[in-house]
């Protein structure tokens, strides 16, 4: 009988998970900020995708951590994410409205990413994989305050040209 999965299996197919996501979103990265109309909102969607490379080390340094190969496993989820936002930048490129439509786009990811790396450090802890943990809390940390400057962004530049 094949042994039963565990806790520390299930660690590590979300650690997969969330890998392949990181990788996604450094690629679509350059597509948003490409798309956005405001200087600011370029910015800070660069700013980002320099952040989201050093996630990608971070998750490899915890895989090396727990023994185990540096490994993605298609995501759905965030393909999906990013799929609306390629559709919002399709349909509202040029306007006014897209800005606002991106920041939207970019927040389900964040959210997802926050989603994630909270479950991850959990079960790190509970895992008793301490160094794991201290990785992990890093950059739940930084997508937490990409979004709150996103949602600064929103309500500030943005929203005020799209109901123009
Ligand atoms: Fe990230």
């Amino acid at each position: 009988m094949a042994k039963e999965k565990n806790l520390e299996d299930l660690f590590y197919d979300t650690l997969k998970d969330i890998y392949y996501a990181e990788r996604q979103i450094v690629k679509a990265l350059p597509k948003m900020a490409r798309g956005a109309q405001s200087a600011e909102l370029k910015a800070a969607f660069e700013k980002h995708r320099e952040e989201t490379e050093g996630h990608v080390e971070r998750l490899q340094q915890v895989f090396e951590l727990i023994g185990k190969r540096a490994q993605g496993k298609t995501c759905e989820a965030i393909q999906g994410i990013l799929a609306e936002g390629e559709e919002i930048l399709e349909e509202f490129k040029g306007t006014q409205a897209v800005d606002a439509g991106l920041i939207s786009a970019a927040q389900a990811v964040e959210h997802y990413e926050m989603a994630r790396y909270g479950t991850l450090k959990t079960w790190a802890q509970m895992l008793g994989h301490k160094e794991a943990v201290a990785l992990l809390n890093q950059t739940l940390q930084e997508e937490g305050k990409t979004d709150q400057s996103l949602s600064k962004l929103a309500t500030t530049v943005v929203n005020q040209k799209a109901a123009a």
